[in-house]
């Protein structure tokens, strides 16, 4: 590469940084931009709605002690603050399961523009709002899930506060600290594991490492830091990067749910298969690699209990797509599939543009909003479903060999 291209993508790419907090500002009409620390209250009929209970059973509860106060914003809707909702889950009875330890969910597939980070960001939001205390770990050195949250790399946070700086540190044999949690506009809920760019020559370090000690348990660095941290968490949610490299394989191995975000058009589809088979058989090279005496139960193959794949970027107006998910339906078997699909929708892009969720914008009753609230909504409460019924199972073997001991 010659040093003249070089140096101009240099420059380049620090005028986009600079210029990203001054075209969010126009495009939010000023409001205020950068790391984001507002959040909407959420209206009791909206909440009853998430928990499947009727309007009357919220407001009968507002006469129990404890109850929290709604509190009336500046656009005039009455709701309840993000940290409010586990308290009110308590009182009427509806809390999930207690944790016997976080739950993994990694979402991946190497496929650029799939809807992984989409997926990823709302998941997290509807597992808060279900009453999950959340983790979310941006693996991707690209770092969208971490620019979802307002946060600008080397700006709001620090390189050495990256999961990162404490795996490479711990490669090169040098002390670090703990990874730094950054905090969200979601309180108390959801926590953030921040990204950077230089996630990505991970790569090249694990590789080095590797060469220098084969014994190296490489598809435990990232949960190795992550358990240094994630006590108090419920759930730990996995935004991946397009590849299929260390980074990834350390998400899928100790991952206990998988989801495989997968637009329906046919190029989309054969990559999500070779996705598959590149997987199956870097893990089986790597099982081979491992030195014996570090096999058995030790051996990096993926624990998941469970693998969702979600039909992403579904045109409804297009019948070659619904088809294509028809077949991958087919193929991964219906039992696996997610049953609703993430429609293609303008109204959520025109939020991603003002770098809001779906359930940070207000909410609304056009149809446009409707529509693909109502998918996010499903596909949310299939896979925490899912996530949910292993967490119950934990609880409950927990309960037996306390008794038993
Ligand atoms: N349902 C949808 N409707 C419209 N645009 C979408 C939808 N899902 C994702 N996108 C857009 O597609 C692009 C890629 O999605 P993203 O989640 O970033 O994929 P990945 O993380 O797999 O690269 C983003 O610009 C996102 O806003
Ligand atoms: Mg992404």
């Amino acid at each position: 590469m010659s040093r003249v291209f070089t140096s101009s993508l240099q420059r380049l790419s620090s005028r986009f940084l600079q210029s990203q907090k001054k075209i969010l500002a126009i495009e939010n009409e000023q409001e205020p931009v950068g790391k984001k620390t507002d959040l909407r209250v959420f209206a009791a009929n909206e909440l009853a709605a998430l928990w499947g209970i009727k309007d009357y059973e919220i407001r009968n509860a507002t006469r129990k002690d404890g109850w929290p106060e709604a509190v009336k914003t500046s656009y005039n809707a009455n709701g309840y603050r993000i940290d409010d909702i586990p308290v009110m889950l308590e009182l009427l009875g509806r809390s999930p399961a207690a944790s016997v330890q976080p739950f993994y969910l990694c979402v991946s597939n190497f496929k650029g523009g799939s809807g992984k980070t989409t997926l990823s960001i709302h998941l997290a939001q509807f597992a808060a709002l279900m009453g999950y205390r959340v983790l979310l770990v941006d693996l991707d050195p690209q770092a969208s899930a971490t620019s979802s949250y307002g946060l600008i790399p080397g700006e709001d946070y620090a390189q050495d506060e990256t999961l990162y700086e404490a795996i490479s540190a711990r490669l090169r044999n040098e002390p670090a600290g703990p990874v730094t949690l950054q905090d969200t506009n979601w309180g108390n809920r959801i926590k953030l594991a921040a990204g950077c760019y230089d996630m990505q020559f991970l790569e090249f370090e694990v590789a080095a490492a590797l060469n220098r000690d084969p014994s190296l348990r490489f598809w435990e660095l990232v949960k190795d830091e992550l358990d240094k941290v994630s006590e108090g968490f419920d759930l730990v949610v996995f935004d991946t990067p397009p590849t299929l490299g260390f980074i990834t394989l350390n998400a899928v191995s100790v991952a206990h749910g998988i989801v495989i975000p997968t637009p329906p058009s046919m190029l989309d589809f054969v990559s999500t298969g070779s996705f598959m088979k590149m997987l199956a058989t870097s893990l089986k090279m790597y099982l081979k690699a491992v030195p014996v005496g570090n096999g058995g139960s030790d051996t990096p193959l993926p624990s998941a209990e469970f693998v969702r794949f979600v039909t992403t970027k579904l045109d409804m107006r297009q019948a070659a797509p619904a088809r294509i998910s028809q077949y991958l339906a087919h193929i991964v078997g219906i039992e696996q599939m997610c049953p609703v699909p993430l429609v293609t929708s303008a109204r959520f892009e025109d939020a991603m543009n003002r770098v809001r969720t779906i359930y940070e914008s207000r909410r609304e009753t056009s149809e446009g909003y409707t529509r693909i609230r109502d998918a996010f909504d499903g596909i949310g409460r299939d896979i925490m479903r899912e996530v949910e019924q292993v967490r119950t199972r934990w609880l409950e073997e927990k309960k037996e060999a306390d008794h038993a001991a």
